[in-house]
Parts: C-alpha cells; structure tokens; sequence
C-alpha cells in the first residue's frame, strides 16, 4: 500500500495493537508513509487541497486557545462530491499532511469510523452506539494526544431527519442523528485536539444541523479533461516503477489515444481500466513487463463499453 495508486480501501492497523473496538475501523498514528502518497497521489485543483489543509491546521491551531463562543469552530470538515472522485483518499492524505506539519504536538491518533457498525446495532441500540462512540472512545484518544477522525459515508450516521417517515423509520435513527449532533457540541466545547473530516457521496442525505456544523464544505467533482490524463499517465507510471519494460509504452500512439479516451471518467475508473490492461492475457497478469501499448486502448474500450451497458440495462 506504500505507493501512490493505493485504492483507499482500509490499510492494516499499524499500532501494534487489534483490539477490537465498537465503530472503530481502523487506528493508527501519523505521519505515516502510504497515508501522505495519497494526499498527492489525488490530482485535483492545488487550491481546493490548500484550502482543506489551512483549514485542518487552524483546527489544532485556534481551537485549543481561543474563546469558542465568539469563534465557534466544530472541527468539522465535510467532503462531498460522487463516487471515485478521492474523498476518503484526500481525507486520510489531510491527516497525514496535518501531523507532519504540527510535529510539535507530537504524533497524531488517526481513528477510522465503521458507520455500519453503529448503524447495524439493534433497534433501540443505535442511540447508545453513537454516544458511546464519540462520548467514550473517541473522547477518550483525543484527551490523548491530537486526534483526526475519519467519518466516511456520513449519510449513514447523520441521517436527515427531515427525510425520515415514522412509519417506516424506527425513532431510533432519529434518535442516533439526534445524539451525534449532541456529541459533536459537547466534543467542540470539551476537547479541541479532535478534527473530524466527514465524506459523503448523498450531501441530500445528510441532517440539516450536521451540515451547518461543518467549518469548511468541500465539493470534490470529477476531474477535469487534464486532470483525467494526468491521472491515467500517473497509474502508467507507477506501474512502470515496478515493471520497467511498461516506460517504453509511454510514448506510443495507442497509449495516446487510451489516454484521450479517459476524460469523462472519474478517477478510480481510470485507475482500475489502466490495472485492466494487465488482465487480457495470464501471461501479463503473470507479469506486467509483457504489457502492450495497445492493450492499454483496448482495456479502456472494453471498461467504458460495459459500463454504457450497465447504464443501459438500468
Ligand atoms: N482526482 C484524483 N486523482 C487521482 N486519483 C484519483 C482521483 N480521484 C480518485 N482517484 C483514485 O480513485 C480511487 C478511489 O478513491 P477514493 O476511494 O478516495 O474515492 P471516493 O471519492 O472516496 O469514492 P467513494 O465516494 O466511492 O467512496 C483511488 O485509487 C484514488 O487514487
Ligand atoms: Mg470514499
């Protein structure tokens, strides 16, 4: 997971310690290597990344000394966008940006929330989950040393009470949206080490008063015409870190015309129809140096080719 490609699927704890804890999906202190390659591996407009590390810094910066009822920051920072586009890459990226650049305060816990955890716990159960969460054990680590918790698919803990019919919908979701917006009032006010960084690909899902909690709300599009090639050259180029027979392919007129093909998709389609490539034959599969610069094109045809039917038969 060490290099830049890394799919944002969760990494092994690396605290030495795989104690299970309720809503906890992973755990681990920063800086760490394979977390800052994601924050650049995640080509995007530079001053959407300035902004989210500015505003993460003056997290640990102000909140710690500052009189919160006059500049009353959350330490909340809200990521939407559609899927594929590098939000839970950016966030744990962001993290790990943030600890290295404040090595004064020591290194940073980096917590993971499992919102299906919470959110599966039985009925009349789920209020407790998400007060026992933040109240307890998030609480807890951030009274530690400064704390940076990723919230991935908010939709899924601050359901929009608006949106809830009670017919349908045991009170007990409103409930739990009801006790993480406490949570997050009493964490703002008690524990000023701690910045959550939220994701979401439905923002239209997300409760009201958990939006306006956020102190910065980022939308993260997919990548523009430029950014789709340079992430298609990138995915090329890591794997010709590994395989150096692939670098000689990087100039041809096929690999030119894959890459034109790639501007209307998102970011991890590029990335999975480039590793694509690797699979048209066991003997590239077996060993990438075998690629060929035409299968790059053809990887890429066939990728966009079953999504147009996936689309159609919808
Ligand atoms: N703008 C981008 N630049 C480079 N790589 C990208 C970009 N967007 C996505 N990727 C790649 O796509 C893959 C998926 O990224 P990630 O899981 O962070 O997306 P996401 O927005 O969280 O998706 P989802 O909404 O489905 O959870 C990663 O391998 C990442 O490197
Ligand atoms: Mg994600």
């Amino acid at each position: 997971m060490a290099h830049a490609t890394a799919e944002s699927t969760p990494p092994p704890p690396n605290n030495g310690d795989s104690g299970y804890e309720l809503g906890i999906l992973e755990r681990r202190l920063l800086p760490s290597e394979d977390f800052l390659a994601l924050w650049d591996a995640i080509l995007i407009d530079p001053a959407i990344k300035d902004r989210l590390l500015a505003q993460s810094l003056l997290n640990f910066t102000i909140r710690p000394t500052v009189d919160r009822s006059r500049l009353p920051l959350h330490g909340l920072i809200l990521l939407v966008g559609p899927p594929g586009t590098g939000k839970t890459s950016l966030a744990r990226g962001l993290a790990a940006v943030t600890a290295a650049r404040m090595p004064h305060l020591g290194p940073f816990q980096y917590l993971e929330v499992d919102p299906h955890d919470v959110a599966s716990a039985g009925l009349g159960q789920r209020q407790k989950a998400v007060t026992e969460l933040l109240g307890n054990t998030i609480a807890r680590y951030a009274r530690q040393r400064p704390t940076i918790v990723l919230l991935d698919e908010v939709e899924t803990l601050a359901v929009a009470r608006s949106g809830l019919s009670m017919d349908v919908n045991p009170i007990d979701v409103h409930r739990a949206t009801d006790a993480l917006l406490a949570q997050l009032d009493v964490l703002a006010a008690n524990t000023p080490r701690l910045l959550f960084i939220a994701t979401s690909n439905f923002p239209e899902a997300i409760d009201e008063a958990f939006l306006s909690r956020s102190d910065l709300l980022a939308t993260i599009d997919r990548p523009s015409a430029e950014a789709c090639r340079k992430i298609f050259f990138n995915t090329i180029h890591a794997l010709a870190d590994h395989y150096p027979a692939v670098r000689a392919l990087l100039n041809s007129p096929e690999v030119e015309s894959a890459a034109a093909i790639c501007r209307d998709l998102d970011g991890r389609q590029i990335r999975k129809f480039v590793l694509a490539a690797c699979t048209l034959r066991h003997e590239t599969a077996l060993d990438p140096n075998t690629l060929q610069a035409q299968d790059f094109l053809e990887a890429l045809q066939r990728g966009k080719e079953e999504h147009r039917n996936l689309k159609d038969r919808r």
